[in-house]
């Protein structure tokens, strides 16, 4: 086990009522947070998975908590971020992984507007309202250090990560709106990362390509094809598991990643080395 990789403090996860957000919550309740917040717009699916995250949670202090709010709602996340340093005193790691794919393919010529403003706006903005939100509340908060084998040294005030993709760096024909908004997670990660380096504050990305979440399942269910497509693109042939994502994003929250800011990690099985598409 590489020490480093553990935690101690206090979490928040955007988009944890489901898929990779919600094994996020679970990666660092496991990793050693004190406090995990499930924030999500769906608070029965939030409550069921910050219930469940006790099971694994390695912290003897642990507490966990939901917070209701929407991504498209710039309050809602002030509210939700006020909520998490009111309560817990500060916010060490925050995770955004609320963001939506519909399914909608067209080519540019063909792309529908209110479409694209739909994507673009979870995605893009929401993500945009969260990193603001978080970045400001780090920004006010004591910096930490960490021992390890060669001494002390300084890990900063908080880690950001967000949820970006393997469409971060490649096009899939067809799928310009999310393309183009995940395109503009990996701007808003340089972005903050650069900002507020010097203040202690990390922002990074996690950019996996298909992801077995029950959303995948259900897709694979009707329409076969996608299973096919899978095995034909992805060099290891099967789609990532969600832990394979919430322990990269784990990781990236941790003191072992200190040094990381403004990255954009592909977890993609080599998927955007390859021109190779069938
Ligand atoms: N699943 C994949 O294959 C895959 C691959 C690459 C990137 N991603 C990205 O990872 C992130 C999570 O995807 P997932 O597959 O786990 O999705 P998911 O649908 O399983 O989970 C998304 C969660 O976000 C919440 N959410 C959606 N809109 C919201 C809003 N407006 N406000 C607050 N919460 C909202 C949903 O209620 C849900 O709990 C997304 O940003 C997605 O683009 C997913």
């Amino acid at each position: 086990m590489i020490t480093s990789t553990q935690l101690d403090g206090v979490a928040l996860v955007v988009g944890s009522g489901s898929g990779i957000g919600r094994e996020a919550a679970f990666s660092l309740a496991e990793a050693g947070a004190k406090t995990v917040v499930f924030a999500d717009k769906n608070e029965d699916t939030a409550k069921a998975s910050s219930e469940e995250s006790r099971k694994y949670a390695s912290n003897k202090d642990y507490q966990t908590t939901t917070f209701t709010m929407n991504v498209q709602d710039a309050q809602s996340i002030q509210d939700m971020v006020d909520f998490v340093v009111k309560e817990f005193g500060r916010l060490d790691y925050a995770v955004n992984a609320a963001g939506v794919d519909n399914g909608v393919h067209a080519p540019v010529a063909e792309i529908d507007i209110d479409n694209f403003d739909r994507i673009i706006n979870i995605n893009t903005r929401g993500n945009l309202l969260c990193v603001r939100a978080q970045v400001a509340a780090m920004r006010k908060q004591e910096p930490k250090t960490w021992t390890s084998r060669n001494g002390t040294r300084d890990i900063g005030r908080g880690a950001i990560v967000n949820l970006a993709s393997a469409n971060s760096f490649a096009g899939l024909p067809g799928k310009g709106c999310y393309t183009i908004s995940k395109h503009a997670s990996m701007g808003i990660t340089k972005m903050a990362g650069l900002d507020h380096a010097s203040e202690g504050i990390r922002v990074n990305a996690v950019c996996p390509t298909w992801v077995r979440t029950p959303l995948l399942d259900v897709e694979i269910k009707k329409n076969p094809e996608v299973q096919g497509m899978i095995s034909a693109i992805v060099p290891i042939k099967r789609a990532a598991e969600c832990e394979e994502v919430s322990d990269t994003i784990t990781f990236l929250c941790s003191p072992a990643a200190s040094y990381i800011n403004g990255a954009s990690l592909l977890v993609d099985a080599a998927i955007t080395t390859t021109v190779r598409l069938f």
